[in-house]
């Protein structure tokens, strides 16, 4: 196994990334069978899935000639004690963490579900497009629901089958193909404990090979623990799953698919939190090392990146959420540096542009997930009107990364907290290779020694990590307030955005992110005294009129937390960034902003790794 993140990126960076792929529709599977009790492997694993949706959770195992499930709402937490489900036992058994699409938020509605003979048991993740008419014609032939998911439907549709005179494998397989939508499926069966049918289409399921213990999950991060080999289903293929073997079929005519197990790059150290709080301080900390990782670029591929770029009749760059915000930072350079004219638009707004999608246009993606809905509906209306479609994306097995004509990796590992913190880091540093290939193509850029570059960026932001105890400082006086505005001036601009969308979402507290140019045209009336309000200020061309900008608020009352490389005496608060080139400084300025938004989130007492109503992966329109 790897020893570092460097060593994965060089020595088993293709397994690794084409490993790590991230969920479709949002909801967490585990499951394993073993000669000994799997409930500790089950329970495991559902905790490292829980990025994937934590409003409820449940586990199922085959015990004693019976299905016996333990599930409600909550995070998985709660349920464990509540439920206590570490005292079940039973040699196979499944677990789900739910992020609800079908039915409210209830402990009916959490997984498993069982068929109403309690022979079959059922965990989804994903959506059945026609269960009501499924569900209709079960209602019909007597079937009795306990749930108002789509998901209950399949353990309905497996009974039937089975009484049909089916054998296991194909009462699942009959099953599963009376479904459209998308799935990734794993059942137990009362009367055959040893055996999980688990199968998918355009959701991703990954079966982990141990010794004698096999599992099947969402991501192989639930079983890294226990195993690093690692077997992906391909869409449409079914696996049984038993103690001491694995078979894979394809749905379509069940012929049998050989497919031998990939060593997975990850140590138990990448998913874990190691000495941090929270996934989210951990995976801010690990910048120093992604930001180098994300450095590692095919060079091929990142030139023909570059010149689809370059040589496209127009350019069109989207993402949402932080990866729009880095997306904009590359449009910026390009425009600036490059003289190329991009659109730079939000992928849920792609509407607006695509009458201009057209053979020669170039849409640049970002993503970390590479699932995220409006990002890939925008992505598949470009391709429908034969333009090309590149994109940077940290899920490299992803739907995003495998629509795409050409995908660079971010290279920054799995990133846990729902908060997009080192991808988007990592997001700048690709994007400006993309950029720094365009201008050597274009002659205007010579001498380039990314190596080194990557080693000054990693020294810098070991440097800004320093800044922690002035956050917390910051923190205990302003964590009572109930606005926050961030404000900066062109390539610093995106950065003033995510620093207000990420106190947003960890601390709930109102934030707005604007140019500093706008604060007169309406803002200013919102300052008053002991207004919180982040300056975000490299030196430069923009620096004096910004300056200008933060004399007038503090004025007004404003308490103005200035992040700059050049100190002055009108910040309220001042926090100083290393000096590096200006393609870079986005890296640097956005770490206070991280800090800022996590440690106000634990000051109020919220979880940084789940805040409310959110998901990691945007999977829904
Ligand atoms: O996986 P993606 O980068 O496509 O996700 C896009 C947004 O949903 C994501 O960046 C979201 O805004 C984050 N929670 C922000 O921290």
């Amino acid at each position: 196994m790897k020893k570092g993140p460097i060593n994965c990126i060089n020595i088993l960076c293709l397994n690794l990334y084409d490993a790590y792929t991230m969920p479709k529709i949002v909801c967490g599977i585990i499951g394993c069978t073993s000669d000994e009790n799997v409930v500790p492997e089950v329970l495991g694993g559902l905790k490292r899935v829980e990025y994937r949706g934590y409003d409820s959770a449940g586990i199922v195992v085959a015990v004693n000639g019976r299905l016996e499930v333990r599930k409600g709402a909550g995070r998985i937490e709660d349920v464990e004690k509540r439920l206590k489900l570490s005292s079940m036992k039973g040699k196979t058994g499944l677990g789900h963490t739910r992020w609800a699409t079908h039915g409210n938020v209830s402990d009916r509605n959490a997984h498993p579900h069982i068929s109403c003979m309690g022979e079959v048991a059922v965990v989804h993740n994903g959506i059945i497009d026609n269960y009501i008419q499924l569900k209709e014609e079960l209602l019909k032939r007597g079937h009795k629901f306990r749930s108002d998911t789509d998901t209950e439907v399949i353990a309905h549709l497996v009974e039937e089958e089975l009484k049909a005179g089916r054998d296991y494998l194909h009462a699942s397989l009959f099953a599963f193909k009376k479904l459209s939508g998308q799935y990734a499926v794993a059942l137990i069966f009362r009367d055959m404990p040893d055996l999980i049918v688990g199968a998918r289409k355009d959701a991703p399921l990954v079966l982990g090979v141990g010794k004698g213990k096999n599992f099947i999950a969402s991501d192989a991060i639930a079983f890294i623990e226990y195993t690093d080999k690692a077997i992906f289903l391909d869409n449409m293929e079914l696996a049984e799953i038993r103690p001491e073997r694995i078979r894979i079929y394809r749905m379509e005519d069940g012929r049998e698919v050989k497919k031998s197990p990939v060593q997975l790059a990850w140590e138990v150290a990448d998913i874990t939190k190691k000495e941090h709080a929270h996934f989210t301080l951990k995976e801010i900390h690990e910048q120093p090392l992604t930001v180098r990782s994300a450095f590692y670029q095919d060079p091929s591929k990142l030139r023909d990146f570059a010149s689809s770029i370059l040589t496209a009749k127009s350019v069109f760059i989207t993402g949402a959420g932080t990866s729009f915000h880095a997306s904009m930072l590359m449009a910026y350079r390009l425009r600036n540096e490059a003289r190329i004219r991009s659109e730079n638009f939000l992928s849920g707004e792609y509407r607006q542009f695509s009458q201009w999608f057209e053979k020669g246009t170039v849409v640049v993606a970002f993503s970390q997930s590479g699932e995220t809905a409006d990002v890939l509906e925008a992505v598949r209306e470009a391709k429908k009107k034969g333009a090309m479609v590149v994109s940077i994306v940290n899920a490299v097995g992803s739907t995003l990364a495998r629509e795409s004509d050409i995908a660079l990796p971010l290279n920054c590992g799995p990133e846990i907290g729902v908060a997009a913190t080192k991808s988007f880091t990592a997001q700048v540093v690709v994007s400006n290779l993309v950029v720094d290939t365009i201008l050597e193509m274009q002659g205007s850029l010579r001498n380039r020694a990314d190596e080194k570059e990557g080693e000054i960026l990693s020294r810098a932001v070991e440097r800004v990590l320093e800044c922690e105890s002035q956050v917390k400082e910051l923190v205990s006086m302003y964590s009572n307030k109930p606005d926050f505005y961030f404000v900066a001036r062109g390539y610093s601009y995106p950065v003033a955005l995510e620093g207000a969308l990420k106190l947003k979402e960890l601390s709930y507290i109102h934030a707005e992110g604007m140019p500093a140019s706008e604060l007169k045209h309406g803002t200013l009336a919102l300052i008053e005294e002991g207004t919180p309000v982040v300056a975000i200020n490299p030196s430069g061309e923009n620096h004096s009129d910004t300056l200008s900008n933060v004399e007038e608020m503090v004025a007004r009352g404003a308490h103005v937390i200035g992040i700059s490389d050049e100190a002055s005496k009108q910040y309220t608060h001042f926090i100083m960034v290393p000096k590096i080139e200006s393609k870079y400084m986005p890296v640097v300025e956005v770490v206070p902003l991280q800090l800022l938004a996590y440690y106000m989130a634990v000051e109020r007492e919220n979880d940084p790794d789940y805040p409310r109503n959110l998901a990691k992966s945007v999977t829904v329109k």
